[in-house]
């Protein structure tokens, strides 16, 4: 459950409003009313998260051919023309949610947004895709390009790379056709209309990797 701070200050809280100034002097009554409207702001995420990824179109990091919603556009049309399932499309779409409010562990901010609603091996691509995509540019700073391979025995590596190699490095192509972000909309809400941190969709443990190569090379 998540906490409805956000709401301070709404139309709904002129309306309901907690008996309390501080948290150890609420009722039993005050938790109630919050848990209520605290499950309906949750309900509102996938807005939220749609509202960022529109933001990353109007501003995102510079000096790329494409911004940053579009390269989230590109990586998710690559998977599902690859005929990935659902959570590596959403997956794709939102990766790089966090660049504008987390620069630094934007891979973390981004893996632990989708953590509750995915398959727990998507989740830990997204929260490594950073390190992995270091491969690809690494070397250009005196970085240590291979640090991905401290993970080698983690059973969901080779996803990762796969991840890295086939839809996120290669998504920053402005002629790649790259769909509307309305055309993601409705696997975007269905992913995060699942209810949060459910075994069904965490899956843990389960590798099922990335689908068949359809791009030509
Ligand atoms: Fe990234
Ligand atoms: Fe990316």
């Amino acid at each position: 459950m998540c906490l409805a701070w956000s709401l301070l200050g709404s139309d709904k809280m002129a309306e309901k409003v907690v008996s309390f100034t501080r948290m150890d002097e609420g009722t039993y009554e005050d938790y109630q009313m919050l848990a209520s409207l605290e499950h309906e702001y949750c309900d509102g995420t996938a807005d939220r998260i749609l509202g960022q990824l529109e933001g990353q179109g109007r501003e995102s990091l510079t000096g790329y051919k494409i911004n940053r919603l579009e390269h989230g556009l590109q990586s998710a049309a690559r998977a599902e023309y690859d005929g990935a399932d659902i959570d590596w499309i959403v997956a794709a779409l939102i990766h790089d949610i966090g660049d504008g409010l987390s620069p630094q562990n934007h891979d973390r901010m981004a893996a632990e947004i989708i953590r509750p609603y995915v398959r727990e091996e998507v989740s830990w691509v997204v929260e490594k895709h950073g390190i992995f995509q270091m491969k690809y540019y690494g070397h250009h700073y005196g970085w240590d390009a291979d640090k991905r391979d401290e993970f080698r025995d983690n059973p969901y590596w080779q996803s990762c790379a796969d991840f890295c190699e086939r839809w996120d490095q290669m998504s920053f192509d402005p002629d790649y056709p790259m769909p509307p972000l309305s055309h993601f909309e409705p696997m975007l809400r269905e992913v995060f209309s699942r209810k949060a941190w459910d075994e069904t969709h965490l899956k843990p443990g389960v590798v099922v990797g990335l689908p068949e190569d359809r791009h030509p090379r």
